[in-house]
């Protein structure tokens, strides 16, 4: 089947209760692992391509996998841009067949983020593809507080914002950040927010960015075998499947992705330490994205069996 939109994907996903997984892919293993999770669980899955992942492996290559990937299967599989900074790489992304992108223009003042969210929508939807936009910002939540909303997204803003826009999808900042440091105190997130949010975009599909769970197995895996990442700490996942059942539709995982990547290679060297294949050591972290992910589909997202 070839790649769909996330269109009927956030329709059945808001009515159902459920989110879709959208996840960050950077080579073929990571691709494999998340497609072979989808096909096992029949779910349907995005898969997204970021800054990082267009600077080390180029958006060409990544959709080349992804298409041979999903071939032989009819699992309905979104490939959508990232964090997009401008129109012309969104321009470039719709033309080269991603199927949804990302206008991130939440750094810019409001009016700004509406006129290039807007321009980029214009384009995506005279060429067949959604549109993400975010309002509010997710980094330095803590820091920066001007207001009641400080950086998190402003509920009176929504409504005028997909309005003006006319974007598909809405991330929004509820406490968030990317990373694998995410809190040093207690996790919180501001469900009222997105409830506010909710009540204004009625079955208004949004987006939550920053929402990976951080498995504190892997953490210790990753200390165990050499590594040093004392104090990672992410989302908890029932406060995920509370979001996944209220009005969010995608939820974005990487650092989860990286984890069990990083967890799998350093475990298989030390405990091998003659091999020296790449094959050797990338199959089991291969399989250790594929068991993330499947365990993110069933246990958190809810997309089991939604394909
Ligand atoms: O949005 C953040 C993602 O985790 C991607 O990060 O640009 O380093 O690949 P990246
Ligand atoms: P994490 O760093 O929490 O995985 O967030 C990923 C993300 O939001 C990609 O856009
Ligand atoms: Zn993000």
């Amino acid at each position: 089947m070839p790649l769909v939109t996330t269109k009927e994907m956030f329709e059945k996903a808001y009515k159902g209760g459920y989110a879709v997984g959208a996840f960050n892919v950077n080579n073929m293993e990571i691709i494999q692992g998340v497609i072979n999770a989808a096909k096992e669980t029949n779910s349907p899955v995005i898969l997204q391509v970021s800054k990082g992942a267009r600077k080390y492996a180029n958006m060409t290559y990544l959709k080349k996998l992804v298409e041979a990937c999903i071939e032989d299967s009819d699992l309905p599989v979104a490939l959508h841009l990232d964090h997009g900074d401008s129109f012309e790489l969104c321009k470039q992304c719709v033309d080269d067949g991603f199927t949804s992108v990302m206008i991130d223009a939440s750094h810019l003042p409001f009016e700004e983020n509406v006129e290039l969210s807007r321009r980029v929508a214009e384009y995506a939807h005279a060429h067949g593809v959604v549109v993400e936009a975010e309002l509010g910002t997710l980094a330095g939540v803590e820091e920066h507080v001007e207001n009641e909303y400080g950086s998190y997204t402003n509920p009176a803003q929504v409504e005028e914002f997909v309005r003006r826009t006319g974007v598909d999808s809405l991330a929004i900042s509820i406490g968030t950040s990317h990373g694998a440091f995410k809190f040093s105190g207690e996790a919180k997130l501001r469900f009222d927010i997105l409830e506010d949010i909710s009540r204004r975009l009625p079955s208004f599909p949004i987006v939550l960015h920053g929402a990976s769970s951080v498995p504190q197995e892997f953490v210790e895996e990753i200390n165990t075998y050499g590594g040093n990442m004392k104090g990672a700490r992410g989302v908890p996942e029932d406060m995920l499947r509370k979001a996944a059942s209220m009005a969010v539709c995608k939820i974005n995982i990487d650092s989860d992705i990286r984890l069990a990547f990083t967890a799998a290679v350093r475990k298989h060297l030390a405990n091998n330490p003659a091999h020296f294949d790449p094959r050797q050591y990338l199959t089991p972290a291969r399989e250790a994205v594929q068991q993330m992910v499947k365990h993110k589909i069933v246990d958190v997202l809810g997309s089991n069996g939604k394909a």
